[in-house]
C-alpha cells in the first residue's frame, strides 16, 4: 500500500527540515492547561465560545474524556480554527493496509515466548500510515479498553492527514527523526524520544531521514498519565516539565487534502477541500506531547536486589481497577547498578501482566543476542522468562563493582490482558523460530551440601 506516499525529499531539503525542526518552540509540562496562539489576538480572553470568535475563527471543543469525568482526569481542548471540523464530506471505507484492531480473535492466544527481528524494508513511497503493521493486542476498540502493538517502517512523508478515534498513539521512534504536524502545532522527535498523539487529534508524519522505523502503542483505554510517585516523593521518574507540547502553528491550505480516520478498527477516507490542520490558536489539556527518554530520572537500589520494573514507568494508562494498568510504558534507560550480593540483570519471573518489549538502541542487559533494535519480544501472561544462559552465567560470576549500564535503551508496553497476535505476526518471516533456545543449557547447580 503506497497510495499516500510522497516523493522523497532531497538531502538538502531534509537538512533544512531538521534544522527547522530543532528550532521549534514548545510549551513545557504534562497534563496542565496550556494555551498558544499563532497569530496575536486569535485566542479569546475570558470565555471559550464568544459570540464571534477573534479574527473570524470558528471555536470548537475537542473532548478527550466525557464531560463529567472527575476534574483530575478530565481532558479537553478548545480550538480556534479557520473552518470547523464539521466542514467535511462523507468518509468512505479505504484499505486498512497492515493495520488491525481489537478484538484480536483471528489467532489462538499463544503462551509461548516469542521474538521478532525488525520489520522488512517497505516498498518505495511508503508513508507512516501505510507502513504501520499490527503485531497484536487485546481488548475491544468499541469498548474503549485494551491496546494494540504496532510497528512502523516508512520511507516517505505523509501528504494525507490521519486521526485515530480508536485510541491514543504513543510513538516510539527507533530509526529516523520525525516531524509530527498536528492540529496543535509541530512536534519534533528523534530516536530516544516518544510522541503522544491524543485520541482524535489529526496529524501528519513527515520524515527527516530516508527511513523511519519504530513502535506504536495504540491505547484504546483511558489516556496515558504520569504515574503516582508514592514514597518516591514529589519528583522523579518522568518529570512533568520535560514533556513538550507544541505551540500553535497552522496551515492555510485550500485544495484537496485526503483525511484518513481510523474508526472502530477500519480506515475511512474523505477528500477535504482544505487542510484540517488549520488551528490558529488553542487552549486546553488534551494535547500532543513529546518527551526525551534520556531525561527519565531512573530510580533503583542503593543496597541490594533491584526493584520491580514498575519503578521505570514513564506513563501509565489506568484501567477501571486501581493499580492494574490497561497499559504501562516502561523504559530501561542508562543507569548505575550498585546492588551488593545481588543478581543484577532482570530476575527470572512469571508475570500476570503481559510484556511486549522493544529496543531503541544498543543492547538489553538480560539478553546477550537476538534482541536487536527494531525487533521485539512478547512474554505473555505467566510465561516464564528472564536472562538467557550466557547472561545468567556471567552475572552469577561477576565481581560486583559499581557498573554503569549505558549502552542501551529498551522499553516495554506492559498490559493487564494477554496479547493476541494478528495472523501476519504469527506467520511473519521475521518471527524468530528458536527463541526458546536462549534458555536451553541453563545448568543444574543444585547440591545438598
Ligand atoms: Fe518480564
Amino acid at each position: 500500500m503506497s497510495d499516500g506516499g510522497t516523493a522523497r525529499a532531497s538531502a538538502f531539503e531534509r537538512g533544512e527540515a531538521r534544522k527547522a525542526a530543532e528550532g521549534l518552540g514548545h510549551l513545557s509540562g504534562f497534563g496542565n492547561e496550556h494555551s498558544s496562539e499563532a497569530v496575536p489576538g486569535a485566542l479569546p480572553e475570558g470565555r471559550n465560545s464568544p459570540q464571534r470568535a477573534p479574527l473570524g475563527l470558528y471555536a470548537e471543543q475537542l473532548s478527550g474524556t466525557a464531560f463529567t469525568e472527575p476534574r483530575a482526569h478530565n481532558r479537553r481542548s478548545w480550538l480556534y480554527r479557520i473552518r470547523p471540523s464539521a466542514a467535511h464530506p462523507a468518509f468512505t471505507r479505504t484499505g486498512n493496509g497492515a493495520i488491525r484492531s481489537a478484538p484480536f480473535n483471528q489467532t489462538v492466544p499463544d503462551p509461548n515466548r516469542l521474538r521478532w527481528s525488525p520489520l522488512p524494508a517497505p516498498a518505495e513511497g511508503t508513508d507512516f500510515l501505510a507502513g504501520l503493521w499490527t503485531l497484536g493486542g487485546n481488548g475491544d476498540v468499541a469498548q474503549r479498553a485494551g491496546m494494540a502493538v504496532h510497528l512502523y517502517h516508512a520511507n516517505a512523508s505523509m501528504d494525507r492527514v490521519f486521526s485515530d478515534a480508536d485510541g491514543e498513539l504513543l510513538i516510539v521512534p527507533e530509526e529516523g527523526g520525525l516531524v509530527l504536524r498536528t492540529e496543535f502545532g509541530l512536534l519534533h522527535v528523534e530516536p530516544g524520544h516518544i510522541a503522544l498523539i491524543p485520541r482524535g487529534v489529526r496529524f501528519r508524519v513527515e520524515l527527516l531521514d530516508d527511513v523511519a522505523r519504530g513502535y506504536v502503542c495504540e491505547n484504546y483505554g483511558a489516556a496515558f498519565r504520569l504515574p503516582d510517585l508514592g514514597p518516591i516523593g514529589a519528583n522523579g521518574l518522568a518529570n512533568a516539565r520535560d514533556f513538550r507540547a507544541p505551540v500553535a502553528a497552522y496551515e492555510d491550505v485550500e485544495g484537496p487534502v485526503e483525511v484518513v480516520n481510523k474508526f472502530c478498527g477500519n480506515l475511512w477516507s474523505a477528500a477535504y477541500d482544505h487542510s484540517p490542520l488549520d488551528v490558529v490558536a488553542w487552549h486546553g489539556n488534551h494535547v500532543p506531547y513529546a518527551y526525551d527518554l534520556r531525561r527519565f530520572n531512573v530510580m533503583g537500589t542503593i543496597s541490594y536486589d533491584h526493584p520491580d520494573p514498575s519503578v521505570f514507568t514513564v506513563l501509565t494508562a489506568p484501567s477501571d481497577t486501581p493499580g492494574l494498568a490497561g497499559v504501562d510504558f516502561v523504559v530501561f534507560a542508562p543507569r548505575w547498578l550498585v546492588g551488593e550480593d545481588t543478581f543484577r540483570p532482570p530476575y527470572f519471573h512469571r508475570n500476570v501482566m503481559s510484556e511486549y518489549m522493544g529496543l531503541i538502541e544498543g543492547a538489553y542487559d538480560a539478553k546477550a543476542e537476538g534482541f536487536v533494535p527494531g525487533g521485539g519480544s512478547l512474554h505473555n501472561m505467566m510465561s516464564a522468562h528472564g536472562p538467557d544462559r550466557e547472561t545468567f552465567e556471567k552475572a552469577s560470576a561477576a565481581e560486583l563493582r559499581p557498573q554503569k549500564i549505558d549502552d542501551g535503551l529498551a522499553f516495554m508496553f506492559e498490559t493487564r490482558w494477554p496479547v493476541s497476535l494478528t495472523p501476519q505476526a504469527a506467520r511473519a518471516e521475521h518471527l524468530q523460530q528458536r527463541y526458546d533456545d536462549v534458555w536451553q543449557g541453563l545448568e543444574r547447580h543444585f547440591r545438598t551440601m
